[in-house]
């Protein structure tokens, strides 16, 4: 039977989310990676603790999205984002390019840690628009709950980096 405009419409925004799914899928999972490397590279304790909090809730949003692909009767995928390792790849840049133990290292791996995040931000944003779009009310409510974690998270390194490493920075 022909599908109507509207069924059409969906399927195509269906396979989108799929696809950028995926990719976020790749990101997180990538994080799992590149956060212990930043937390080994901080000086701050403060820093450390952030970055070690965000490890936790990413172990959390990994299984998040497996729980979505389920959902959808779909086998759990990922797919390696270009954008992600580049920053990733900045992120060593930081660590290479800085000295150990100083606030200068910590103020660079925030900025490196917070294009993860506001990446992050924008994929979970426009998937739970999507999952809107589409009537998932649960996965919407699912993908809304890692987005507030994220710009949680998002917040808490501008507060470290205004209020205390920024500064400190500042007089090395
Ligand atoms: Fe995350």
């Amino acid at each position: 039977m022909e599908k109507t405009v509207q069924e059409k419409k969906d399927s195509r925004l269906e396979a989108l989310f799929i696809d950028e799914l995926k990719e976020l899928y790749g990101a997180e999972q990538h994080q799992l990676n590149v956060l212990p490397l930043l937390k080994k590279a901080a000086s701050s304790l403060k820093l450390q603790n952030v970055l070690a909090n965000h490890l936790d809730a990413t172990r959390e949003h990994v299984q998040r999205l497996a729980v979505i692909f389920e959902k959808l009767g779909h086998p759990v995928e990922a797919r390696m984002s270009a954008a992600i390792l580049g920053i990733a790849r900045e992120a060593e840049q930081v660590i290479e390019t800085t000295e150990k133990s100083t606030a200068t290292r910590d103020a660079g791996l925030i900025v490196a840690a917070q294009k993860l995040e506001h990446y992050e931000i924008t994929s979970y944003g426009s998937l739970a628009q999507h999952a809107q779009t589409l009537d998932w009310d649960e996965i919407e409510e699912i993908l809304e709950s890692s987005l507030y974690e994220e710009k949680e998270q998002d917040d808490l390194l501008t507060t470290l980096a205004e209020n205390y490493i920024n500064k400190e920075a500042g007089r090395e």
